[in-house]
């Protein structure tokens, strides 16, 4: 059965702003992007949102539902109560475009900083072999869509607009560790992970894990890896020693 639902939403642009008020149709099995369709198709035709696949795999529909960093393809309409207000805002950690549009082009020039793949040139194509737990691991992080949602999260960022130079984020630092423990992987990456990615100001709180769409264990099985490897090579002494050895 339908319903009208009350729905509070970001208007403005990158002056300024405020929440509008709208009652909006809601039919069974609608989701929060549904709904904000047929605001837009009815009511407010000038309502800017992004969006993509409808199937919460391109990673376009991040905003923030009742202050919850969620996909809006993927929130269903019935998680709420029908008589409860959805206060629906754009992701607070970017600028805002316009309405529910941020510019998330932090996230791109970070990805560029992250310097490539670097495999042993001699190995040929089709020579080399991985273990399946390699394969396994490098997959968990693929599962990445880029929606930016644990980026939005990370407390570092979210109201430390200051600390963005430095920090690149959870979904980076996940890409730096992915290459780190790649078995293929030549570079030593734990230097910049630390001292130009920023990994240090990362305090564990796991609120990157909690909204990811993909349910990648970013801090469990990215972060805190990452942080031992990081650790192993300033702190403890035989590596240390084994390190300076080595490079001789
Ligand atoms: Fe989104 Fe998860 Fe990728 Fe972060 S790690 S960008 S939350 S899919
Ligand atoms: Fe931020 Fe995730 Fe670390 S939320 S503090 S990157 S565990
Ligand atoms: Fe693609 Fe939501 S529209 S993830």
């Amino acid at each position: 059965m339908g319903y009208l639902a009350k729905l509070r939403v970001w208007r403005g642009d990158a002056g300024n702003g405020e929440l509008k008020d709208y009652k909006v149709e809601v039919n069974e099995g609608e989701v929060v992007l549904d709904v904000l369709h047929r605001l837009q198709a009815t009511q407010a035709s000038d309502l800017a949102l992004r969006w993509n696949c409808k199937a919460g795999k391109c990673g376009s529909c991040s905003m923030e539902i009742n202050g919850m960093p969620r996909l809006g393809c993927m929130t269903r309409m019935n998680t709420f109560a029908e008589d409860e207000t959805l206060t629906i805002t754009p992701m607070r950690t970017f600028p805002v475009i316009r309405d529910l549009v941020t510019d998330v082009s932090f996230n791109y020039a970070k990805a560029r900083e992250i310097p490539s793949f670097s495999p042993d040139p001699s190995i040929k194509p089709g020579e080399f072999r991985m273990q399946q737990e390699d394969v396994n691991r490098s997959q968990e992080f693929r599962k990445c869509i880029e929606c930016y949602l644990c980026q939005n999260t990370c407390h570092v960022i979210r109201d430390h607009e200051e600390n963005k130079e430095a920090f690149a984020g959870p979904r980076f630092l996940m890409r730096i560790a992915e290459l780190e423990m790649h078995p293929a992987d030549e570079a030593d990456r734990r230097d910049i992970a630390q001292d130009d990615f920023g990994l240090g100001y990362c305090n564990i709180t796991k609120c990157c894990t909690e909204v990811c769409p993909e349910h990648i264990k970013i801090t469990d099985n990215a972060l805190i890896p990452m942080k031992e490897r990081v650790a192993g090579r300033k702190y403890d002494p035989l590596v240390w020693l084994g390190s300076k050895i080595s490079r001789r």
